[in-house]
């Protein structure tokens, strides 16, 4: 877990950040209904965690610089014994401010009555409207109730500026101690893919892969998966976001995993690619060596200064070259590439931020044009080559070959660092490992 004084350091920089006159405020993720009366597990809402540590539901943080009575507010879930016996312990108003740093904590039921007041003499709301529209009503109400007064000499809020942009940039840069927790979530992932693929025997069923990649996550300490987990066997190695998990993997087939646990909330995000029975065809390794070429390619492409856009070009050309060479595209390199030729094996983008979130926040471009990496960034690189059954025009013997080669890539002063190195990509090192 990381320190309090990381999550408020944050605050800090947040706060300067939007100046004197401004007001932030967030409000936790919702509770989410599976089936009647069953939960999903509570995940809360990364930014609200970013900058507060706190993960109950109902709550709003509001962080209002130079406030006389505190600047970190929290409003939240009131103890209640019964509530506790069946639920779990609440930290309350006494753990808000005593566990968690706020200034000032009061129960979720007063938030109405309170906000008003807080919102007054404040000029801007740094706040992101149409998401939370319960709450969008009941800041609205506070809002007119401060326009009222504006006779008595109030000053009412008149910007509404949307908190995102300036917090997501905050996100985008990983502190040290960040870094430690997706050194840890890849490192866990990457146990995790080398025991699915020791355990994998062709005749048994993909949920019985995801079997062994969910222990793997829990039995470190990792609760859940930063996203639904993909064990796509044969035909479904060409399905991208492939989560139905209920196939009998077959000999001769190959197995894309996608995985990835989430430590303290921080994700990792890694896919391999190997044969059910240990050893790779022709043909399937001449797609994966195109693939990890490419992939190795892109990392190389990590640095500070690079253009974001580079890793991508980068395995876009191997790839282009060698479905090329392996005569799966005919015609010239750069015409191909300029017609995005590819885009019938290659159909995604080689990566994304990481973070918090698997598809991290933060721009992507910055006045149109794609930004420069810098120290601290995280990124996936991962690119793919899948070929199915229906595409025209292609020899049977390619056919149900997907692959994705996925690694999490820090950037650092000198270049980068990739997170996930311990999971295996080598052919070699694969089919050593499965034998
Ligand atoms: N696992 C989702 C992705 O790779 O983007
Ligand atoms: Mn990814
Ligand atoms: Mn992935």
């Amino acid at each position: 877990m990381l320190k309090m004084t990381e999550f408020a350091k944050r605050r800090n920089q947040l706060m300067q950040k939007i100046g004197s006159n401004g007001v932030v405020i967030l409000t936790s993720s919702p509770i989410a209904i599976r089936n009647n009366d069953c939960l999903f597990s509570y995940r809360q809402h990364s930014d609200f965690y970013y900058l507060t540590g706190f993960e109950e539901p109902e709550a709003v943080a509001i962080f209002a610089p130079k406030r006389k009575g505190g600047q970190f507010i929290l409003f939240n879930r009131v103890k209640d014994r019964d509530k506790e016996i069946w639920e779990g312990i609440r930290a309350g108003q006494k753990g808000a401010c005593k566990q968690f740093g706020a200034d000032e904590s009061f129960p979720i039921a007063d938030l109405e009555k309170k906000l008003p007041e807080i919102l007054e003499g404040r000029e801007q709301i740094h706040y992101s409207l149409g998401i939370n529209k319960d709450f969008d009503q009941i800041l609205l109400q506070a809002l007119n109730k401060v326009r009222g007064r504006v006779r008595s000499g109030m000053q009412s809020p008149f910007a509404f500026v949307d908190v995102e942009p300036t917090l997501h940039e905050m996100r985008l840069i990983k502190s040290p101690a960040e870094q430690m927790m997706m050194r840890k979530a890849a490192e866990i992932s990457a146990d995790a893919h080398i025991r699915a693929m020791q355990a994998c025997v062709p005749g048994m069923n993909e949920y019985q892969l995801e079997a062994e990649i969910t222990h793997e996550f829990q039995r470190n300490g990792a609760r859940y998966a930063a996203y639904n987990t993909i064990v796509g066997s044969g035909a479904n190695s060409c399905i991208l976001h492939y989560t139905d998990n209920n196939k009998i993997i077959k000999n001769g087939d190959l197995v894309l995993i996608d995985a990835g646990c989430e430590y303290y909330n921080y994700a990792s995000d890694i896919t391999r690619t190997f044969p059910a029975n240990g050893r790779f065809s022709a043909e399937q390794r001449a797609i994966y060596e195109i693939v990890l070429e490419a992939q190795i390619a892109g990392i190389k492409a990590v640095r500070p200064g690079a253009a974001y856009s580079l890793y991508h070009s980068a395995a876009v050309k191997v790839i282009t070259q060698g479905l090329l060479d392996l005569g799966l595209l005919k015609g010239s390199l750069q015409d191909l590439i300029e017609k995005q030729a590819y885009f019938k094996f290659y159909m995604h983008k080689s990566g994304h931020w990481l973070g918090l979130d698997v598809h991290d926040v933060g721009r992507y471009k910055i006045d149109k044009k794609w930004r420069m990496l810098q120290p601290g960034m995280v990124l996936t690189v991962e690119p793919g080559i899948y070929i199915s059954a229906d595409l025209p025009g292609v020899a049977k013997r390619w056919h149900n070959i997907g692959i994705r080669i996925e690694d999490d890539v820090l950037v650092t002063a000198k270049g980068n660092e990739v997170l996930s190195h311990k999971a295996p990509k080598k052919i070699a090192d694969i089919e050593s490992i499965m034998s």
